[in-house]
């Protein structure tokens, strides 16, 4: 039997870990031979609702699990982790302005970021998910000074698989038939979903849709997408396709791009390094590639139309703004 993986999710008790955990648990990510450690961490007063998931993970028997481990203390949960996926997240309140949801989730990242520092393993890989989910990963990412900044990333892979199906769906294809999508940018509405490199069963799809169902449709549905599952569900956020996502973006991260997507490269939120003129520093959903030796590459040399060229600068501005908003908590 292999060494168990301590595995820390954060917002643990919430409608997204209700997914993941259960997924995590059974083996779906790191594999059928692979004992994890789940360290959960939630506020106080929801322990006692953590408490009941805990519960359902016993009554799931799980062969590979081999401890739950509940805290409502950073350092606990982020105790020699390899991974760790930060969804708890502070929604946001009725009256709550954008800059106040921005504040008081910086605070929560801030201390968590501090917190992998001092406690985590050097390697760990950490995907933020919690929104506004680049500026807290940049966050995240300034208050762990002694990680490399190469350890965090932002969840686009919701956004990056809701733009394959809907390629998917109007050409009437599998999804595994579409390649190359990339969701640029912020993971808000001013996001980039791009088919200009995308294919469908091998041929361009841009000589498959026209640009009028491309801008008039195609965009703003993985753009809305979030608010339009809101609505249907009375109410309540996607949740299970967020789960997915996050196991699909740390599953390629991990084992690399090739093995794990059908597509060249996946859209992840990471370190911007100056690529495709987004400014270095800020948390940008790129086409990433990831070796399976593990090294990870934004995808270089692409070419851009000016609309596109556009669309990404328009998402960086938004992300400096964020930014400057938390400009002291940096
Ligand atoms: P939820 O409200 O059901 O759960 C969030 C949990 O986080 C709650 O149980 C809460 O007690 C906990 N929490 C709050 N502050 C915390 C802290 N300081 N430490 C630990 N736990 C804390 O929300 P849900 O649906 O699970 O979503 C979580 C986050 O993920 C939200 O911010 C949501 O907007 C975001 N999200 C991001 C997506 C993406 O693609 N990046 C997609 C969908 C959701």
């Amino acid at each position: 039997m292999k060494t168990p993986i301590d595995i820390a999710v954060t917002g643990a008790a919430g409608q997204i870990s209700y997914s993941l955990l259960f997924r995590l648990a059974s083996g779906e990510l790191f594999g059928l031979d692979q004992p994890i450690v789940l360290r959960l961490l939630e506020i106080t007063p929801a322990l006692h609702r953590l408490h009941g998931v805990q519960m359902e993970l016993n009554d799931c028997a799980y062969p590979l699990l081999q401890k739950v481990i509940l805290t409502d203390d950073a350092k606990v949960a982020f105790k020699d982790v390899d991974y760790a996926f930060l969804v708890g997240a502070r929604p946001r309140g009725p009256g709550m302005k954008r800059k106040d949801l921005l504040e008081c989730n910086a605070a929560i990242f801030a201390e968590q970021g501090k917190a992998l520092n001092e406690v985590a393993h050097q390697h760990v890989k950490v995907l933020i998910t919690g929104n506004p989910a680049n500026t807290n990963a940049l966050i995240t990412q300034m208050n762990a000074p002694d990680l490399s900044p190469s350890c965090f990333s932002a969840m686009s892979m919701l956004d990056h698989n809701r733009a394959i199906f809907q390629l998917a769906k109007k050409c009437g294809v599998r999804s595994k038939e579409v390649k190359n999508i990339i969701v640029w940018g912020n993971h808000s509405e001013t996001q980039y979903p791009d088919l200009t490199h995308a294919t469908v069963k091998g041929l361009e799809a841009l000589t498959l849709v026209d640009q009028t169902w491309i801008k008039d449709e195609f965009i703003p549905t993985v753009q809305n997408r979030g608010a339009s599952v809101i609505e249907e569900r009375g109410g309540l956020s996607s949740a299970a396709s967020a789960a997915n996502a996050a196991i699909c973006q740390m599953r390629s991260w991990v084992f690399g791009t090739e093995v794990s997507s059908w597509s060249d490269w996946i859209s992840m939120a990471v370190i911007s390094d100056g690529s495709y003129g987004v400014e270095k520093g800020l948390f940008y959903s790129f086409p990433v590639k990831v070796s399976s030796a593990g090294e990870l590459s934004i995808v270089q040399d692409l070419e851009l139309d000016a609309f596109s060229k556009a669309c990404i600068k328009e998402s960086a501005l938004e992300l400096k703004e964020e930014r400057k908003a938390i400009k002291h908590l940096l």
